[in-house]
């Protein structure tokens, strides 16, 4: 094939006839003359059909919305008075020599060169690669591939390895409920799709790999809202031999130059980002998240904020203690010796810190334990048992016997990031293929039921009373 040319390129090409491919985006017939829009991935061009060319003529007055065509047209600037200023294209026009209709279309359930947010969410997940076509959902995804590349490479170049963790594992205690999957080969046994690679990337540490990220995919079986999907990714990372100042500090340059680098016409309210215990997040504003922002209406303000010295526990609504991040955080100096003595733990506050960013939280981390017997010491004070955390985190409790280094890490969301930055209201709009509120693939179908051999092979009886 020649090489493809992109319309967002045409400028390059005036005089020249050319092979464009792309879909018809509107058509407007003015009788003798027929315009078409075409669009691909890159931008749009207008076209105009002439009766002389008689046979492309005859078939752009057939093709209709959303058609696939390979036009061969020669590329003319516009007369001065016909120019849109400010529009890529806009002082081009494509002449119409020849037109193959590659594909034809079904009328699409909504119109697609128009912003489809006030079209019926369902209907659009249920059409997403149509939802995808519109300029705004195509931007939010390249917007999104940008950020991912922009960590990356910061990463890299920051001495991080990235590093694929397993989505087959044992449960992990980020306190929602798990995704299980049946074992077919030891039958009665489950796997758990991590709600986070945190154990792996601590046990990465334990490796002596040193710097560990992964734009990492997490699975969580929890109610969905407009900032919660059951499938998310994180920018997930972990760093030996640092302290919370490190953590903070690198995260910190990390998305100021992310916002300098990829978001210039955005600013951040506040350099230094403001900090803040999170006793005092609570006293002056009532949430561990507070919304820092002068001007809430001011699409480009950024307001990040820390919020450190989160508690290690917290009571749960049934009266007992569960760890208020995770059971893995360590404990602040001040505080171990109430720790040990296990008194008055709900004042016990840990080495972990959130970034918080408009009135979401963006991020969590913490310092973490890396001495088994604290981390036993952790676990007895949540009332596991010593069977329990044997069976459940043994290979934890081992790992940190075989000279695990101090370490700690971070592990900002990048949907709701992504939300924040595109100013969309929901975290379903910068994803690609995001589920409904209740956990509903409507394109494919799933959740679905499964015929009986699998359920066989898998051990499985269903009882659905
Ligand atoms: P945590 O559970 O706080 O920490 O998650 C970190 C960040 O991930 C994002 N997030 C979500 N995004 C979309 N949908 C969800 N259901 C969802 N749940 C969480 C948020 C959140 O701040 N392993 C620890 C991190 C660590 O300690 O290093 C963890 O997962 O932006």
């Amino acid at each position: 094939m020649d090489k493809r040319i992109y319309l967002k390129d045409l400028k390059d090409y005036v005089g020249q006839t050319v092979d464009l491919f792309g879909w018809v985006d509107v058509r407007r017939d003015h009788g003798k003359l027929i315009f078409l829009d075409l669009r691909d991935v890159s931008a749009l061009v207008q076209m105009v059909a002439l009766p002389n060319h008689e046979e492309a003529h005859q078939v752009a007055n057939t093709v209709r919305p959303e058609w696939v065509l390979k036009v061969t047209g020669l590329v003319n600037k516009r007369p001065d008075k016909m120019i849109k200023a400010d529009t890529l294209n806009g002082d081009l026009e494509i002449e119409v020599l020849k037109i193959e209709v590659i594909n034809e279309a079904k009328t699409p359930p909504f119109s697609i060169n128009e912003d489809t947010k006030l079209v019926d969410e369902n209907l659009r997940l249920k059409y997403r690669y149509l939802d995808l076509r519109s300029a705004r959902m195509k931007n939010n995804l390249i917007l999104r591939d940008q950020v991912i590349t922009f960590f990356r490479h910061y990463m890299h170049e920051h001495g991080f390895v990235e590093i694929e963790t397993p989505l087959l594992m044992k449960g992990t205690p980020e306190g929602s409920r798990e995704y299980l999957v049946p074992s077919r080969i030891e039958k009665g046994k489950f796997y758990a799709l991590p709600q986070s690679p945190q154990q792996f990337k601590q046990l990465c540490m334990v490796a002596g790999l040193d710097r560990y990220f992964q734009i990492a995919r997490c699975l969580r079986d929890e109610d969905s809202r407009g900032d919660r999907q059951p499938e998310f990714t994180q920018l997930d990372y972990e760093m030996s031999f640092v302290n919370q100042e490190d953590v903070l500090a690198y995260t910190e340059a990390m998305f100021i130059n992310l916002i300098a680098t990829l978001f210039p016409d955005k600013k951040i309210s506040q350099k230094p980002f403001p900090r803040l215990s999170y006793q005092e997040s609570i006293t002056k504003y009532g949430s561990d998240k507070p919304d820092l922002r002068q001007d809430k209406n001011d699409p480009n303000e950024l307001a990040f904020a820390w919020i450190v010295d989160f508690p290690m526990f917290e009571k749960t609504e049934e009266g007992g203690l569960t760890s208020a991040h995770h059971p893995f955080c360590s404990i602040k100096e001040e505080d171990v010796e109430k720790f040990m003595a296990g008194e008055d733990l709900l004042s016990i506050r840990a080495n972990s810190y959130d970034l918080v960013l408009n009135g979401y939280e963006l991020s969590s981390g913490s310092i973490r334990i890396h001495q088994s017997e604290i981390q036993k010491r952790v676990f007895e004070l949540l009332g596991v048992s010593e069977t329990e955390q044997e069976t459940r985190f043994g290979h934890m409790l081992e790992a940190f016997q075989y000279g695990a280094p101090p370490h700690g890490g971070f592990a900002p969301g990048i949907d709701r990031l992504l939300m924040i930055l595109a100013n969309e209201p929901n975290i379903r709009e910068v994803i690609a293929f995001p589920k409904t509120g209740d956990a509903k693939d409507l394109l494919m179908g799933s959740p679905s039921p499964t015929d009986d051999k699998q359920l066989r092979e898998l051990g499985l009886k269903l009882d659905l009373k």
